[in-house]
């Protein structure tokens, strides 16, 4: 439960919040990556430092200073990202997966640079472990939050991943509008949960967003299990 101190409502509560990119690897000097500039993952981690709670934040390479007060882990691929989660997996309350995690990574890591004088121009591709599922399969009292970047029918694909990946709450993004989505300091989104939950989310900074966002889910888990 989410009972604890009004202002301080994640206090004694562990929070995992993945942000950013991952790098899969092509050869020594290439990677497949995608435009995530970890802003609202990193949001969301100081949010949830602000509400009280004990915050990990699993990232990939960004270029941003992680906010005080948070145990920062870095890492590369969606592999090394997984393990991190799963590390802190059974310890947590709560796990948010802000994170844009490849997809798709090259079948194989060249030892060497690639040279184009060989001609080979094809690069193989296996999918990687989809974590927030994993963890969706894996799950006991966790909370488990995620992400969805979308481009049309937001909500519909929003509502999808929610049943495919067990999660509680999917935070949509339409991040082909203005203000919204990668890079950008603010954002607007869909929050969709359990119980046809669907709430929008206005413009704002993507801080403001963070603390809303943490705010309203905390409050419809104490609804629920009063
Ligand atoms: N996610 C994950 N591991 C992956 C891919 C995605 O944990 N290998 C998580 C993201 O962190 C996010 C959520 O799943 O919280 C949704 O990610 P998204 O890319 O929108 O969904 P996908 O299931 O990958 O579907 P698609 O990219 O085809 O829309
Ligand atoms: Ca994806």
């Amino acid at each position: 439960g989410y009972f604890a101190p009004k202002d301080l409502p994640l206090q004694g509560k562990k929070v995992v919040v993945t942000a950013g990119p991952t790098r899969e690897r092509i050869d020594p000097v290439r990677f497949l990556t995608n435009f995530s500039s970890g802003k609202m993952g990193y949001a969301m981690a100081e949010a949830a430092v602000k509400l009280g709670a004990q915050t990990t934040l699993i990232s990939g390479p960004v270029g941003i200073d992680p906010p005080s007060g948070v145990q920062v882990v870095q890492v590369e691929s969606a592999q090394d990202m997984f393990e991190a989660v799963i590390e802190h997996f059974d310890s947590a309350s709560m796990v948010i997966k802000t994170a844009a995690v490849a997809d798709y990574r090259p079948i194989e890591i060249h030892a060497q640079k690639m040279k184009k004088q060989s001609g080979e121009s094809t690069i193989v591709l296996e999918r990687t472990t989809d974590i927030l599922a994993e963890l969706g399969n894996r799950k006991t009292s966790q909370l488990l939050i995620g992400f969805a970047a979308e481009t049309n029918d937001v909500v519909h694909y929003a509502k999808g991943k929610l049943v495919k990946k067990n999660a509680d709450y999917i935070i949509a993004n339409d991040v082909t509008e203005v203000g919204s989505g990668f890079g950008t300091d603010t954002n607007a989104v869909t929050l969709v949960g359990k119980n046809n939950i669907e709430m929008h989310f206005p413009y704002m900074t993507k801080k403001e967003l963070a603390l809303q966002l943490l705010q309203t889910i905390i409050h419809l888990e104490n609804d629920v299990k009063k």
